[in-house]
């Protein structure tokens, strides 16, 4: 057992009153490594998902009690992932050995599993680009070894698109922008930069970009296009 929880006098029950997934025969200590296992898979606490304040001893923790909705939620988790692994025992598998499914698999180390642009969509659709921006420093912070996101030029892109797409051109710029920085090597998010200029009807800065997208890329044909019918247009 672990110092914290001697620590606080708690030990695990004897006899779990309340096990509606988990075999219902398990003595406690057989939790604990499962327990455990949630906790990290999550990257949270045992609060996450019981009822019982942070920094309080695990004496007054209600265990047993399914007030907290994430523990319904976890419970849900665990069906889910019986019946995947029911559907992966039906396929021979390629390699030496099957592969099987955990929580970490798709959370490492997150409560909520996003891919890197949803996780920025659902900031900016909450709280604005800045935040979102923000966020995106944040989890580079914290992700960056661990492999949760993907923190390639595309997530970033795709993100820009969106707030593209919301005509919020301004944002947009910001974003690609930021990717740009991030990764000046790539046409693509030159690219990206000019398009969102363009929208924004300065056709000066949407010049500037296209070329120098298409100096790191010379088959970039759109770049190409566009560039010639900036040339085309009377300028402004
Ligand atoms: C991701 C959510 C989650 C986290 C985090 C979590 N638990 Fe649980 N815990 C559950 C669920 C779900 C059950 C009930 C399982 C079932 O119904 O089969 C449970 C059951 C228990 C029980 C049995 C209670 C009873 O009497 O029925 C104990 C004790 C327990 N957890 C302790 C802990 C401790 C200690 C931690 C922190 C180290 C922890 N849990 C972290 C989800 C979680
Ligand atoms: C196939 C991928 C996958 C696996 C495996 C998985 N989860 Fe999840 N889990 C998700 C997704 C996706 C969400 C977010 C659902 C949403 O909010 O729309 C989620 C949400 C949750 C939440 C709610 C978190 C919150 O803040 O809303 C808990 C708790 C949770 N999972 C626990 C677990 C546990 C415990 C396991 C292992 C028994 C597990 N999950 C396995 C994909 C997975």
């Amino acid at each position: 057992m672990s110092t914290w929880a001697q620590q606080d006098g708690w030990s695990w029950p004897e006899k779990p009153r309340n096990l509606q997934v988990l075999p219902k025969e398990w003595p406690g200590s057989r939790l604990s490594p499962v327990m455990r296992g949630f906790t990290r898979a999550l990257g949270v606490r045992c609060s996450y998902c019981h009822t019982g304040e942070e920094g309080k001893p695990l004496s007054t923790y209600d265990f047993a009690s399914d007030q907290n909705p994430n523990k319904n939620r976890a419970r849900e988790m665990l069906r889910m992932l019986g019946s995947v692994n029911d559907h992966l025992k039906k396929i021979e598998p390629s390699g030496d050995k099957r592969v099987n499914m955990w929580c970490h698999t798709c959370h490492r180390g997150r409560p909520r599993p996003m891919t890197l642009e949803e996780e920025l969509g659902e900031q900016y659709r909450m709280k604005g680009v800045d935040t979102a921006l923000t966020h995106y420093e944040d989890l580079k912070k914290k992700y960056l070894e661990k492999g949760a996101y993907d923190f390639s030029e595309r997530p970033l892109n795709i993100f820009g698109y969106e707030v593209l797409e919301k005509k919020d051109t301004a944002g947009a710029i910001r974003v690609f922008t930021l990717n740009a920085k991030t990764f000046p090597k790539s046409a693509n998010v030159w690219d990206s930069l000019a398009e969102a200029y363009m929208k924004a009807g300065d056709t000066k800065s949407a010049k500037r970009y296209y070329e120098k997208s298409l100096k790191l890329d010379p088959k970039n044909e759109e770049a190409r296009d566009n560039l010639k019918k900036i040339k085309e247009v009377p300028r402004r």
